[in-house]
C-alpha cells in the first residue's frame, strides 16, 4: 500500500469511528447496522415528466485498425443543466453525465484511452468486462491528474449491457456521484440475428438518484479530505431526485411498438423495484451477463446497485395518447416515480421476442473444486465500526482467495443488512437464495443482491486471465468503507 492510500484508509476509519454515535433511527432494527440515508435537496425540484429523456452520445472511435478500435475519453469538470434553469457542476467522461456510450463488438479488441483532467486521481473499471487485470481498474491503479491510461478490453465475452465507472479506492462513491459513469454495450452476431427491437427502439436507461442544493450543485456528504464527514451516510447515500440518463423524472414519446429498454441501476445505494403503471408486462430478455435462454415476462423487475436488466415493453398494449409510467415500488412520494412514456402514434413493428434467445450453459456444482464462504457484515475495527468481509476491511496487500484458472467454484455469500455483491472478471450463476434454488433456467450475472440476513450461493468459473481482481459490495458507500476483498486467479 502506498503512503497516500494508507492515509486515506486511516481517514476513512477515523470517520467510521464516529458512526457509533448514530441512534436507532436509520439503523436496521435487526442488527443496529446503519441503513442508507436520504440526502434532502434544497433546490426547487421540477414537476415529474417535464424534461425530455436525453440519450447519451455514442462515442466514435478516434482510430481503428486491423487489431482494435480506439476510443479517447477525457475526464473533466463541466457544468450541465440537470434541473431546469440551474447549472450543476459535474465530473464527466468527456464532460458528460452519463458519459458517452461505447458500442463495441464481442471479440473485437477495444482500447479506451482515459485522460484525467480532473483535480483528483481516478480509476476506470468496465463493469461486467472480462478484462485482463492490468486494465480492470484495480482500486489503487490510479490515473493521476494530468495523466492518462490505455485500458485494453479484449471483449472475449458475449453480448451484454455493461457500464464503465470510476473505481478509485475510498472515493468511488463521491466520484460516481459527481458523474463518472456511462454505458458500454457489447454486441455480437448471435444477438444481431434476433429480431429484437433495435435502433431508436433500443434505449439504454441509466437510473440513479442525486440531491441538489439551491445553487444546482450535487454535494456529496463524504468529504474525507475536507471538513465535514460521511458518518451519518455510512449505510449509503440516497438522493431524492431520480435521474434517468442524467435527467430528472424524464419523459419519452414512443410508438405503439416494442421497445428494448436496457435498465441499469447506477445509483450509489438505492435499490429499485421497477413496474409499469397503469400496469403492463416487462418481458425480461437479458441480465447482467447478456441474453437469457428464453424471455421471462414479469410485472416488476428488481435492481440493486450495479445490476442490469434488458426488458421488452410492447407499447402496442396501450392506446395512442396513453401515459405509461415507470415506477419504483420501493420508493416513496417522488422517489416512487422514475420516468414516463407517452404513446404517440401507431407504427409498423417488425420486431419480435423469439421464444429462444440464447444458450446458457448451466454450471454444475458437482464440478466445483472449491467452496468458499464470505460473510458481509459491519463489525468492530479496533473501536470503530466498519464494513467487512469475513471480519476484515479491504487491504490491497492481502489476497483472500486464490481460485485456479479454468476451475469452477461455489461461493457462499452471507449478509447482515442488504449488500449487492459484485465480482470482477468472472460472471456467475445463482445456485440458491436463502436455501432455495431460484426459479427458471440459469442466468449470467455479475452482481447479486443479498437481502438482509441472507445466504446466496453463486457458482462461477474463473477463465481468461490470471491475476488480481476484486469482489466487493456495490453499495458504493459500503465499498468505500472497505467492503472489498481481493482474489487472485492463479
Ligand atoms: Cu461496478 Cu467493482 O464495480
Ligand atoms: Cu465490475
Ligand atoms: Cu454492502
Amino acid at each position: 500500500m502506498t503512503g497516500v492510500t494508507g492515509m486515506t484508509r486511516r481517514q476513512a476509519l477515523r470517520l467510521l469511528g464516529m458512526g457509533a454515535a448514530l441512534g436507532v433511527s436509520g439503523c436496521s432494527l435487526l442488527t443496529r447496522t446503519p441503513l442508507p440515508q436520504l440526502l434532502t435537496s434544497t433546490a426547487p425540484l421540477p414537476a415529474p415528466y417535464a424534461v425530455p429523456l436525453p440519450l447519451p452520445a455514442v462515442a466514435k472511435p478516434s482510430r481503428t485498425d486491423a487489431g482494435a478500435d480506439y476510443y479517447e475519453l477525457a475526464q473533466r469538470p463541466a457544468e450541465v443543466e440537470i434541473l431546469p434553469g440551474l447549472r450543476t457542476p459535474i465530473w464527466g467522461y468527456d464532460g458528460q453525465f452519463p458519459g458517452p456510450t461505447i458500442r463495441a463488438r464481442s471479440g473485437r479488441r477495444t482500447v479506451v484511452r482515459v485522460a484525467n483532467s480532473l483535480p483528483a486521481p481516478t480509476v476506470t473499471h468496465l463493469h461486467g468486462g472480462h478484462t485482463p487485470p492490468e486494465s480492470d481498474g484495480f482500486p489503487t491503479d490510479l490515473v493521476q491528474p494530468g495523466a492518462r491510461r490505455d485500458y485494453v478490453f479484449p471483449l472475449e465475452q458475449r453480448a451484454a449491457t455493461l457500464w464503465y465507472h470510476d473505481h478509485r479506492m475510498d472515493y468511488t462513491g463521491p466520484q460516481v456521484w459527481r458523474g463518472l459513469a456511462g454505458f458500454f454495450l457489447v454486441d455480437d452476431d448471435d444477438q444481431d440475428k434476433l429480431p429484437l427491437p433495435s435502433g431508436e427502439r433500443d434505449v439504454p436507461l441509466l437510473i440513479c438518484d442525486r440531491s441538489f442544493q439551491a445553487d444546482g450543485t450535487m454535494p456529496y456528504p463524504a468529504r474525507p479530505d475536507g471538513p465535514g464527514s460521511r458518518e451519518p451516510f455510512m449505510g449509503g447515500v440516497l438522493g431524492d431526485v431520480i435521474l434517468v440518463n442524467g435527467a430528472p423524472w424524464p419523459r419519452l414519446g414512443v410508438d405503439r411498438a416494442r421497445y428494448r429498454l436496457r435498465l441499469l441501476n447506477a445509483s450509489n445505494a438505492r435499490t429499485y423495484e421497477l413496474a409499469l403503471s397503469p400496469g403492463g408486462t416487462l418481458t425480461r430478455i437479458g441480465s447482467d451477463g447478456g441474453l437469457l435462454a428464453a424471455p421471462r415476462p414479469a410485472r416488476q423487475v428488481r435492481l440493486a446497485p450495479g445490476e442490469r436488466a434488458d426488458v421488452i415493453v410492447d407499447f402496442a398494449a396501450y392506446r395512442v395518447g396513453d401515459h405509461v409510467e415507470l415506477r419504483n415500488l420501493l420508493g416513496e412520494g417522488p422517489q416512487a416515480q422514475v420516468m414516463r412514456f407517452t404513446v404517440e402514434r401507431d407504427a409498423r413493428d417488425d420486431s419480435a421476442i423469439p421464444a429462444t434467445l440464447s444458450t446458457v450453459e448451466r454450471l454444475d456444482p458437482a464440478a466445483a473444486t472449491a467452496t468458499r464462504d464470505f460473510e458481509f457484515s459491519s463489525g468492530d475495527l479496533g473501536g470503530h465500526t466498519g464494513w467487512l468481509i469475513n471480519g476484515k476491511p479491504f487491504d490491497v496487500r492481502r489476497v483472500d482467495a486464490r481460485p485456479k484458472l479454468g476451475q469452477v467454484e461455489v461461493w457462499r455469500l452471507t449478509s447482515d443488512v442488504a449488500h449487492p455483491v459484485h465480482l470482477h472478471l468472472a460472471p456467475f450463476q445463482v445456485l440458491s437464495v436463502g436455501g432455495e434454488r431460484p426459479e427458471g433456467p440459469p442466468e449470467w450475472k455479475d452482481t447479486v443482491e443479498l437481502r438482509e440476513a441472507q445466504t446466496v450461493e453463486i457458482i462461477t468459473r474463473f477463465t481468461g486471465y490470471r491475476g488480481r481482481y476484486v469482489m466487493h459490495c456495490h453499495n458504493l458507500e459500503h465499498e468505500d468503507m472497505a467492503m472489498m476483498s481481493t482474489f487472485e486467479v492463479v
